[in-house]
């Protein structure tokens, strides 16, 4: 993280010289002496009048006349000159610097400062810390030394291998007293990194203006050009000698790149040259998601890849009663299918009711990896242009799934059928699930997957198999399973069957049938035949029934409560939920039963009863997989005693929700008895307490509704993950009237 700038008590060295005092040298002179850092904070610069007016300004405490004046005595030297006269500079000063004096630079190109170095003092001497600040502006001159200018940045520095270890954390923690935060990099590395995010914009950005300004007509184009060409070009105002070294120093690395971004400038000239509009949406809705990515990592908001580094707490008051009428947001088992199949398909898959949230977004951006162009998600609608069963192409690196267990387990199936290889992983989640349950039928077929340590991902996933149909008969009842074969099938020799040992949800079967492709269901079998083709269709997704679940117990515990929710898909295959609350006595209404897209959908009305303790059907076990941790609210606020077994699964989700529930029930004070396949749970009264959700979204969600029976505050920690099936959790959950406040750090 990024210190906040700070003022030592005491100065941490005598004398510190900086040299150039421009925009960088002399927003650093100026924060230095602001943090106390230094006792005496010395400027020079070649411009003469430019220290004295540094002086003058508070940005320097003394104005130093002559180089050898400028390096006596300091104990740290910063040169802050343009990088091709760092060599003449250092030349001049070495007589007059003491033997014990660090010294750094704050320039763009380290590879040149090293070399710079070396051709003065025959090697780099371990007091040398290259450094590069990654900030500035457009302007220049000590009359922009801004003292603010490095807050929140980044500062990169450069060690070699005999640097000084005492010596770099000094120049660490003086440009943590200036706000920045501190990176480490290879010469080398910074040099490639800066050349493609900092030197390659400059280079474009200069050359665009040049080239606009030299047509005839230049008036009209400056005239009219409005925000995105001042706002593409505001670089262009930078400093031109200072540039023109960069360019000459990083030469290699910035030719590179150049080299690479030219080819991809002529690719999409080649795309508006033979109309080619999907070319051109793919380049642009990659770009879109790239940038609003990388948005979200610089701001520190949730995404895939940054959603477990923040922390999210919620806290919640006791009491309330829930009323209203809402939409919760699409299913995620139907997402996720949706832009799996609309992949595979041939034509234009549009989607409306898509969930926005992490899972159902890590297949999305695995699917855009592998060369799908997808337009979306805007309010829920997807526009996919599907590539056909063998249009995928091989992503450019692993393909990180956050914590999404179905993307992993169905794209086990679906990257087996691919003639190229493929490695997945996950979060820290994800990284601890069973992956050998898809594993070991698929290698039945012929695939040829290497599976992590005890069975957990990372997954590598050989193609270019010939994959042949088997029967499968599933020891679990699992639909990640049996989808994982089924897709796996539609690129098998033969059929491809599997019989699972209760019914579990279906949205494979309907939606590959949406799509135009046979598949058989006899009893508990399931079928279909290799080698078809999916034809590109229309979804609407219906709202999530798992997360109408927290809502309809929130409603369902809560004296006084009435709550409709809209549009919840009932598919038979999972209202479980619906089935175990009833039998416990809960008062639910399922109204306007209508079919949308193949799947039934139905609105549905909520109202307090009292609940009673009751032994939970087996067969009701995987209907309701998701749905036990708000099962087992709900068996807490009834009369006495709820049972559940057969539910061992339920141990190896996002986490193992009967022991994770049992212990935040307990911290609330219901008593509970854990049962390697299933819980007891004694209703009761419920206290407040501090629990651990173990970043499951679902465990979160769960003790944020117990508050509205809780008799004290509920403090739960490691919600983050929420955002992972529930984006609008929080703020759906404050409307019916639970009490939630959310902190983040
Ligand atoms: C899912 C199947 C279930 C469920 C998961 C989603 C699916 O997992 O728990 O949240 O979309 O196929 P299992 O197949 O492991 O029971």
């Amino acid at each position: 993280m990024a210190q906040a700038p700070f003022r030592f008590e005491q100065p941490q060295v005598r004398r510190l010289t900086v040299i150039g005092l421009g925009l960088i040298g002399g927003s650093l002179a100026k924060a230095l002496r602001l943090s106390g850092f230094a006792e005496q904070v010395v400027g020079y610069d070649q411009r003469p009048g430019d220290a004295r007016k540094g002086q003058e300004l508070g940005v320097v405490d003394l104005a130093a006349d002559t180089l050898a004046e400028a390096v006596q005595g300091a104990n740290i030297l910063v040169l802050a000159v343009p990088v091709r006269a760092v060599e003449s500079v250092l030349a001049e000063v070495k007589p007059h610097l003491g033997e014990s004096a660090i010294i750094t630079d704050v320039g763009s190109v380290k590879g040149c400062f090293v070399d710079s170095v070396r051709k003065v003092y025959g090697r780099v001497p371990p007091l040398v810390v290259p450094g590069h600040p990654i900030a500035g502006s457009e302007k220049s001159g000590i009359l922009a030394a801004d003292e603010k200018l490095f807050r929140k940045h980044k500062v990169i520095l450069t060690p070699l291998q005999d640097t000084d270890a005492k010596a770099e954390a000094l120049i660490t923690r003086m440009w943590q007293s200036t706000g920045a935060e501190v990176l480490h990099m290879s010469v080398e590395r910074h040099d490639e990194v800066l050349a493609a995010t900092s030197h390659l914009p400059h280079l474009i950005a200069f050359s665009l203006v040049d080239t606009l300004a030299g047509e005839g007509d230049n008036k009209e184009i400056f005239r009219y050009a409005a925000g995105g060409f001042r706002d593409f070009t505001r670089i262009a105002a930078s400093d031109p000698v200072m540039w023109h070294d960069i360019f000459l120093t990083n030469r290699d690395a910035t030719l590179r790149v150049l080299d690479h971004f030219s080819q991809g400038l002529q690719s999409v000239r080649e795309a508006i040259e033979r109309g080619d509009g999907e070319t051109l949406l793919g380049v642009f809705t990659r770009a879109k998601a790239a940038r609003e990515h990388f948005n979200k990592i610089l701001e520190g908001k949730s995404y895939i890849a940054t959603m477990n580094t923040r922390q999210v707490t919620y806290y919640l008051q006791p009491g309330g009663s829930v009323q209203g009428r809402i939409r919760v947001p699409g299913d995620k088992s139907i997402s996720h299918r949706s832009i799996m199949l609309g992949s595979l398909a041939e034509g234009v898959t549009e989607v409306e009711g898509f969930l926005e949230g992490e899972d159902s977004l890590a297949t999305l951006q695995t699917f855009r990896d592998m060369g799908v162009v997808i337009e979306g998600p805007v309010d829920g609608r997807v526009k996919i242009y599907g590539k056909g069963l063998h249009g995928l192409k091989p992503a450019p690196g692993a393909l990180y799934l956050g914590n999404s267990g179905t993307s992993m387990r169905l794209l086990s199936g679906l990257l087996a059928g691919q003639s190229f290889d493929s490695v997945m992983t996950g979060d820290a989640s994800l990284s601890k699930r069973p992956m050998e349950r898809v594993a070991q039928p698929l290698r039945l077929m012929g695939a040829k997957i290497q599976t992590g340590e005890g069975g957990r991902p990372p997954l590598t996933i050989f193609g270019g198999q010939r994959l042949k149909g088997i029967h499968y008969d599933m020891p679990v009842a699992s639909a990640q399973v049996k989808s994982a074969l089924l897709l796996a099938g539609l690129y098998a020799e033969g059929v491809t069957s599997v019989t699972e040992p209760a019914p579990t949800r279906d949205h494979t079967e309907r939606m590959l049938r949406g799509f135009g492709y046979e598949v058989q269901v006899e009893g508990n079998k399931i079928s279909l035949q290799g080698g078809g083709r999916l034809q590109g269709t229309k979804i609407d997704v219906p709202s999530d029934i798992s997360s109408a679940t927290f809502f309809m117990v929130a409603a369902v515990i809560t004296p006084g409560s009435d709550l409709m929710i809209e549009h919840v898909g009932i598919n038979p295959t999972r209202i479980g939920v619906i089935n175990i609350l009833r039998l416990m006595g809960a008062d639910l209404e399922v109204l306007n039963e209508r079919e949308v897209g193949g799947e039934p959908v139905a609105d549905i009305h909520v109202r307090y009863a009292p609940l009673k303790g009751i032994q939970i059907p087996e067969d009701q076990v995987p209907l309701a997989i998701d749905e036990f941790p708000a099962i087992f609210i709900a068996a807490a606020c009834a009369e006495g005693t709820t049972v559940l077994t057969g539910a061992e699964e339920l141990r190896v989700k996002e986490s193992d929700r009967i022991q994770v529930m049992a212990d935040g029930l307990t911290t609330l004070g219901v008593k509970t008895e854990v049962k390697p396949d299933g819980i007891i749970i004694q209703g009761g009264p419920m206290g407040g307490g501090e629990v651990h959700s173990h970043s499951d979204h679902r465990i979160a969600m769960s003790f944020a509704v117990a508050s509205l029976r809780a008799q004290g505050e509920i403090v739960i920690r490691d919600c983050a993950n929420v955002a992972t099936s529930f984006p609008n959790f929080v703020e759906l959950a404050q409307e019916v009237g639970i009490q939630l406040r959310v902190e983040e750090d």
